[in-house]
């Protein structure tokens, strides 16, 4: 059975292309709806260039609006793909353990509440870290808290500017996404990836 999958997004969406460029007809999930906080967010754009139902929440904290749009395409799994905001308490708890979302670095270090995007890579850099990578993990009520299930790993190179190191955080993002996904459909449910996905650049 198909695993019906709804993604959330806020930005520019280059994960939910990456979803929806892994999964193709013949794949075991399928994207059949994208939620988005951002009426303006071009990954909506994206979502209608693929003919997959989109749904702009007028008020993003009202966990009616949410469970209303997931129960009416039948969803099975949620993909948070650059959403950042809270999930609602309620979705969270109709849909416990079928929520994943994917952060631009090693959690636990370098997460929680304000924690995206550029920021994320500022912080790896200023730490001096010799390493970054991606993380897919379960959500919960808190920002970034839930089980990981699986990590990429990338170098942090000497010269990186926060772009740059976003941008190889990116890559691993577009292979770890897909695979935690791919596994979810293949398991019947979220499962911890069978190793790390190793992968440099
Ligand atoms: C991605 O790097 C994602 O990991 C990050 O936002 C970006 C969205 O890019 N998410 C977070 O920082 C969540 N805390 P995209 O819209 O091109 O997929």
């Amino acid at each position: 059975m198909t695993m019906r999958v709804a993604v959330a997004v806020s930005g520019r969406g280059s994960n939910l292309q990456a979803l929806l460029q892994s999964l193709g007809p013949s794949a075991p999930a399928r994207v059949v709806l994208v939620l988005s906080d951002r009426a303006g967010a071009p990954a909506l754009e994206l979502a209608r260039r693929h003919e997959v139902p989109v749904e702009v929440l007028l008020d993003a904290a009202d966990g009616s609006r949410w469970l209303a749009a997931l129960e009416r395409h039948r969803v099975d799994l949620i993909v948070l793909a650059g959403y950042l905001k809270l999930v609602p308490a309620a979705v969270v708890t109709r849909y416990r353990d079928r929520i994943l979302n994917i952060h631009p670095a090693l959690l636990p270090s370098f997460g929680g509440k304000g924690m995206y995007g550029q920021r994320v890579h500022q912080a790896v850099l200023a730490s001096g870290a010799r390493e970054s990578g991606a993380t897919v993990h379960l959500v919960d009520e808190v920002y970034d808290r839930g089980t990981i299930l699986g990590q990429t790993r990338v170098p942090v190179l000497l010269g990186d500017t926060p772009e740059r190191l976003a941008a190889r955080v990116l890559e691993a993002e577009h292979r770890l996404l897909p695979a935690a996904v791919l596994a979810a459909a293949a398991a019947g449910k979220p499962v911890t990836l069978p190793q790390p996905v190793e992968f440099f650049s």
